[in-house]
């Protein structure tokens, strides 16, 4: 059985080397903080993105963060990460649930990847509930609104140095 690690996630940084990430915002989500807040909070991108720099800086990564309305931009960006990053964090947005172009880019390169959503997709409308890209990541984190992009984080990152280890 695989053993249980429980951390302090500024462990998570110690002795390991700074880990190059991806992180990738999909369409509608540069509207975060004036979107639908009843849904998705007041939290701007920028807001999530700082914290992110922050969250990154403590757990010994660093990031090049991407937001796009364009579903090409994304699947480009994720070809380059091949040769850039250790791993892919990802809010697919709406491509969530149409998006088999992301899903491939995303097999294509094989970088661990953790899928984030602000909402619980799975306590929203029916064409929510069905991610394209849950099957292609190493997990999902859905529902913590802002703090579920530094969960993710935090999660890809412990699971680069345990696969280092
Ligand atoms: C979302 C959920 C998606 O269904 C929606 O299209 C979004 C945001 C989320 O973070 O909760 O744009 O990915």
């Amino acid at each position: 059985m695989d053993p249980i690690v429980v951390v302090n996630p500024t462990a998570i940084a110690a002795g390991g080397e700074v880990l190059s990430l991806l992180v990738l915002h999909g369409p509608n989500l540069n509207l975060l903080g004036v979107r639908e807040v009843g849904i998705y909070g007041s939290v701007s991108l920028e807001q999530i993105d700082r914290a992110l720099h922050q969250q990154a800086e403590v757990l010994g990564a660093k990031l090049e963060i991407l937001q796009s309305n364009h579903e090409g931009v994304l699947v480009d960006a994720i070809h380059r990460a091949y040769h850039q990053h250790a791993g892919i964090l990802i809010n697919p947005g709406a491509y969530t649930h149409t998006s088999i172009a992301l899903r491939d880019a995303i097999a294509a390169v094989g970088l661990p990847t953790v899928e984030v959503h602000l909402s619980n997709i799975y306590r929203r409308e029916p064409f929510r509930q069905h991610s394209y890209i849950a099957a292609v990541a190493i997990g999902q984190i859905t529902g913590f609104g802002a703090h579920s992009y530094l969960l993710g984080l935090q999660a890809l990152v412990q699971h680069l140095r345990l696969q280092a280890a």
